[in-house]
């Protein structure tokens, strides 16, 4: 296992083809859902400076009776721990079962502020046997961070996590 990233300059393409490729080195041979997360969210980190990488994984709510997403692996400052299906924009992501770019988190109506610092947003969720178990949710402090280039790359690595 790699134990230092190699942290690359260049394209958000290059940037992202670097990561891939270690992330999938780096979780080959583990099958510890959390470790893989949890190292998967600090590679993603590490190579993008992003304010906020985390995921949330779907869990149920014994109390409720229903499946709610819930604070997983993350870095960056604390979070909202739990988030009901079809709220903000990563339960959004969970009920559509579609990635969601926000460029201004501000006109995303029904978004979910952990932090006013978070300006733009990319929510990828995460299959398993074709339904939703989590989502892999990335925050800039900067507006209009995220395109499809972000969308194809990080729907490739989260396709990389075994469950
Ligand atoms: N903004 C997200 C909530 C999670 S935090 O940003 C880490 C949302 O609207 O779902």
């Amino acid at each position: 296992m790699a134990e230092d990233l190699n942290i690359v300059s260049g394209s958000k393409q290059e940037k992202y083809t670097s990561i891939t490729a270690q992330i999938k080195a780096l979780i080959d041979g583990e099958p510890d859902l959390t470790a893989n997360l949890a190292n998967i969210a600090a590679a993603l980190k590490e190579q993008f400076g992003w304010f906020w990488v985390g995921f949330y994984m779907v869990k149920p709510n014994e109390t409720k009776k229903v499946d709610e997403l819930v604070l997983g692996p993350f870095q960056g400052p604390v979070a909202c721990t739990r988030i009901a299906k079809g709220r903000g924009v990563c339960g959004t992501s969970w009920a559509k079962e579609e990635t969601i770019i926000v460029p201004d988190v501000e006109k995303f109506p029904g978004h979910i502020a952990c932090s006013s610092a978070s300006k733009s947003e990319i929510v990828v969720p995460i299959f398993k046997d074709s339904s939703v178990v989590g989502v892999l949710d990335v925050d800039s402090d900067l507006l209009d961070q995220f395109d499809a280039t972000d969308k194809v790359y990080l729907e490739a690595i989260v396709a990389l996590i075994k469950h």
